[in-house]
């Protein structure tokens, strides 16, 4: 696991960019896996910057998205589908017949999660994942008690996440309850990991998933199985870490 702490969020944003520009530069048909919530925010601004000033290309890109609330149409402000094109899709050059994201409007869910794991593999499956953590631990909607195999499928949201996610909603009645989540497994499978947290309230997920045991109750832990992490923090968000991880190894601070 390759850990970086950067002073503050902004630094942290550009730090995720220019790893994601490299990337797309190296590989102009990658496979990328994107997220949405609040953290990947300042990382798609600079993706948007770079594109507009830098002419970064993201015509060859095929995107795949993590997760989506079951019951929102795309079309719904609050639909991750929305957020994805609002944030970033909209203001790149990104070609919209290989942008995935889940539909939560479909009827046989079961059958679509499957569809999307089989459209992923059949690409050659994903060159690089951004993730973030929900406070909880979570890895997209995979909440503690997913099991570190899990596939793609329907999830239900435990209280804090819906607690957690109502800021962006009227009332927390309006949150749905369930969603459809890449599993833990299909995370696991993308070839690299960029795990990007910012601010004091993830400290402790954080501090879990890199430094605890591995456990299905932490399902950020389940990254400490994957060979190629790298993983962007601020200060406040590595606060509770005792090691200085670098290349892959953990050293003891002080
Ligand atoms: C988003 C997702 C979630 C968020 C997590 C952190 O697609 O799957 O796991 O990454 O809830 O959210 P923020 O960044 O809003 O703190």
């Amino acid at each position: 696991m390759r850990v970086e702490v950067v002073e503050n969020y902004d630094v942290l944003s550009l730090r995720a960019a220019e790893h994601v520009a490299g990337l797309i530069k190296s590989k102009p048909k990658a496979v990328i896996g994107f997220a949405t919530g609040s953290t990947p925010l300042g990382l798609y601004r600079q993706l948007i910057r770079m594109h507009r000033d830098e002419g970064l290309d993201f015509s060859g890109l095929t995107t795949f998205n993590l997760d989506e609330y079951i019951g929102l149409a795309p079309e719904h402000e609050q639909s991750y589908n929305y957020f994805m094109w609002d944030e970033l899709f909209g203001s790149i050059n990104v070609n919209p017949e290989l942008v995935n994201i889940p539909l939560g409007t479909v009827d046989d869910i079961e059958q679509y999660c499957q569809e999307y794991e089989e459209k992923i593999a059949a690409v050659g499956g994903l060159d690089l994942q951004i993730l973030g953590i929900g406070t909880n631990g979570h890895l997209a909607f995979n909440e503690p008690g997913s099991s570190l195999r899990s596939r793609t499928r329907r999830t239900i949201l435990t209280a804090d996440t819906v607690a957690s996610n109502a800021r962006f909603f009227e009332s927390a009645d309006e949150v749905p309850r369930h969603a459809i989540t890449m599993g833990i497994g299909s995370i696991l499978d993308a070839r690299q990991l960029l795990m990007l947290a910012g601010g004091a309230g993830k400290a402790t997920a954080v501090k879990a998933s890199l430094e605890g045991p591995l456990t299905a109750m932490m399902p950020g832990s389940a990254m400490q199985l994957h060979p190629d992490v790298h993983v962007y923090l601020d200060f406040a968000a590595a606060s509770g870490l005792e090691y200085h991880h670098h290349d892959g190894i953990a050293e003891p601070k002080g």
